[in-house]
């Protein structure tokens, strides 16, 4: 019989222990803008009927079409683990009559999305997105917001290079007629693309302006714009957009071919990347843009809405790999325990549990091996883990309530009364 050893799952990773400390500080990052914007956080579940994406993504979309994970329940219902957090949102803003709050309704969610896509760098089948929704505003300063808010998080979160790219896609008014002379175009020079994108031009030509392959990019580098073709309200609109992108200084560009590859953005669309000089190419950092008629797609009422998602594995993919290129010096990890509870004996090792549940108390991190009890394993472990200070308690200082301090640097030891010990631990942390 072969021995067959489990793997993860294609595409699908584990978040380390390790990793843990950047998903912590996106995570906190998120929530402090938000909450700082008034955003209230919101959770949806990971199943929901997949006519909500086939309707609300889009079933011609890559999302939908090729990489949603789809089933039938026992009971008969499609159901589909969601591909993005957009329509489960809109679907609960109508679901719980949001529209009777006042508007906009601004919510938050963060948490793990499926899509089976062809895994390769910054791509994955199971992928955390953080994701911001504005919904029930038109106004274009709205737009300007969840552009600026995006950018906080990138930028507290320490990116430097940010680049945002903005484009309008116009609305029902203007893109049917932006498509006609897309295709027109297109259509002349289709021998030069692709085979999808030969396929794109009758269902989609918008998405043709989204093709990664050279052959395609360099037709497209010739192709009539969105923007010289915008409906007046369109375009009265999207000046104010930038109006507003000027006034808060942010470091856009204008992206005359950026479509996004979801069928429900109209007008404003934008995507973020980092310019980064050390090639580690993890694709756009946080999309978004503005769905004007999704609400009312879905079974809600006529309502103008807003929204961006950042994918929390690349933007953490970057951090990790900037702080192994510049470990960050002088700064003490507070995750790190500094101190090392090391026990000798029944008797001792009793006592250490009160005495650790003492430092947790005070919120001094400590680190124990209550399992060992050879002192010679542990001081190896405390070494190991990098830890200078090691408090020793043996038979001898249970009995006479005092714990030996061991400077692991230079072997230097001295005695700490046991009700002494936390406080004068913590001050030692603290120089
Ligand atoms: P999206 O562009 O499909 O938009 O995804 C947003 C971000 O999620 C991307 O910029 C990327 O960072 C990350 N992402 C997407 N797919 C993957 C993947 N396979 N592996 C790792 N990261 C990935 C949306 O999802 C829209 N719902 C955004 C939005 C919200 N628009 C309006 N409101």
């Amino acid at each position: 019989m072969t021995k067959t050893k489990l793997q993860g799952l294609t595409g699908m990773h584990d978040i380390l222990p390790q990793d843990q400390i950047y998903f912590k500080k996106i995570q906190k990052s998120v929530e402090s803008i938000a909450n700082y914007y008034g955003f209230s956080k919101i959770d949806t579940p990971l199943l929901e009927y997949a006519e909500l994406f086939i309707k609300g993504t889009g079933a011609d979309t890559d999302a939908v079409a090729k990489e949603m994970y789809s089933f039938r329940t026992k009971g008969g219902d499609l159901v589909a683990l969601r591909p993005e957090f957009t329509p489960s949102m809109v679907r609960s803003y109508i679901e719980h009559g949001m529209h009777n709050l006042p508007q906009p309704v601004k919510l938050w969610t963060l948490g793990p999305l499926f899509r089976h896509e062809k895994p390769q760098a910054g791509r994955y089948r199971q992928f955390f997105q953080f994701d911001i929704e504005a919904i029930g505003d038109k106004s274009p300063s709205i737009d300007g917001q969840i552009i600026q808010m995006s950018y906080d998080i990138l930028k507290d979160l320490s990116f430097k290079n940010i680049n945002i790219g903005v484009n309008s896609i116009g609305d029902t008014e203007c893109r049917p007629h932006f498509k006609k002379i897309l295709a027109s175009y297109f259509k002349s020079r289709r021998s030069s693309l692709c085979a999808d994108c030969q396929r794109r031009l009758k269902e989609n030509p918008l998405r043709i302006l989204d093709c990664k392959e050279e052959k395609c990019q360099q037709v497209k580098a010739g192709a009539p714009q969105i923007i010289d073709n915008l409906c007046e309200n369109c375009h009265a609109h999207f000046k104010q957009v930038l109006e507003f992108l000027d006034e808060l200084e942010l470091p856009y560009a204008l992206n005359p071919y950026l479509v996004r590859g979801l069928d429900y953005y109209t007008k404003t669309v934008f995507e973020i990347m980092e310019k980064s000089d050390d090639g580690l190419a993890q694709g756009s950092l946080v999309g978004g843009g503005r769905y004007d008629n999704l609400v009312k797609l879905l079974g809600g009422r006529d309502t103008p809405a807003i929204g961006a998602a950042g994918g929390i594995d690349r933007i953490l993919n970057l951090m990790k790999n900037r702080e192994l290129k510049n470990p960050p010096v002088g700064k003490k990890n507070q995750e790190k325990p500094e101190i090392f509870l090391a026990q000798l004996g029944q008797m001792a090792k009793r006592k250490s549990l009160k005495l650790f549940e003492e430092f947790r108390a005070a919120k001094v991190p400590v680190a124990e091996s209550f399992s060992k009890d050879s002192l010679r394993a542990q001081l190896k472990t405390a070494d190991k883990m990098g830890i200078r200070w090691v408090l020793i308690f043996g038979q001898k200082e249970a009995l006479e309530n005092f714990i030996t301090l061991r400077d692991m640097e230079n072997g230097v030891q001295k005695e700490i009364p046991l009700d002494k010990v936390v406080e004068e631990m913590k001050n030692k942390i603290k120089n």
